[in-house]
């Protein structure tokens, strides 16, 4: 009879820790607008869309938006002066990491990534009766079509268009 000796099984439980921690850490590099989150980012600005992943937009238009949050598109996101702040300060520092608005860091049109030069240019084949669809809405709702939105995942393998 063959003998399987427990010590053969020992590395298991290590190399299994490794296989399950390496692909989130290179995830995580590779992926510049995967920043972890802030819990009262989430609960504050996650409540009537996503929560944008910060590297989408310069630090020029966070700084603006959280200045005008009682006037917010139309809604009041008024905050408290504290909450304000540092959710401003780590958007601030976490702004303009995504490639293609590090290489034109100039504010979009009402500060809204989809009015950004390359967020129109990559969405030129969504018509705008797509954009209008009950199930999207409008095009600051990216979660309807980019399954990986809220992970800040917009890549053509997390993509469906809601019919
Ligand atoms: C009371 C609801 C509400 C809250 C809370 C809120 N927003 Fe908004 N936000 C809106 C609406 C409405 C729009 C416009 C959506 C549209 O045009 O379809 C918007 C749009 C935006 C956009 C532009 C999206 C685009 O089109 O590119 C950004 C950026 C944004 N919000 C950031 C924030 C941040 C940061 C917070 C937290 C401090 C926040 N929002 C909290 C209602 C809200
Ligand atoms: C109607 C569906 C739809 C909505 C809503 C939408 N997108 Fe997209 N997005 C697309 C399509 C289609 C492409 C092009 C995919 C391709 O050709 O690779 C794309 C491409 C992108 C890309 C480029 C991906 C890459 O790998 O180059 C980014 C980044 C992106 N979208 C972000 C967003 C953000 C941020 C929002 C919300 C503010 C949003 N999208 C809303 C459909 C959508």
């Amino acid at each position: 009879m063959p003998a399987f000796p427990t010590t053969r099984c020992r590395p298991l439980p290590w190399a299994l820790g490794l296989l399950l921690t390496l692909p989130a850490a290179f995830g995580a590099r590779a992926d510049p607008l995967a920043v972890p989150t802030l819990p009262a980012y989430q609960q504050e600005c996650a409540a009537c869309h996503l929560a944008y992943p910060p590297g989408l937009l310069p630090a020029a238009s966070w700084q603006r938006l959280m200045a005008g949050l009682p006037h917010h598109f139309g809604s009041d996101a008024s905050l408290d002066a504290a909450t304000q702040q540092s959710l401003s300060a780590w958007l601030t520092a976490n702004a303009g990491s995504y490639k293609k608005v590090a290489r034109d860091p100039a504010p979009p049109p009402e500060d809204r990534i989809s009015k950004a030069p390359w967020f129109v240019r990559e969405h030129r084949e969504v018509s705008a009766a797509t954009w209008r669809r009950k199930s999207i809405g409008s095009a600051s709702n990216c979660a309807a079509c980019h399954g990986g939105a809220a992970q800040g995942r917009f890549s053509e393998h997390d993509l469906r268009i809601p019919q």
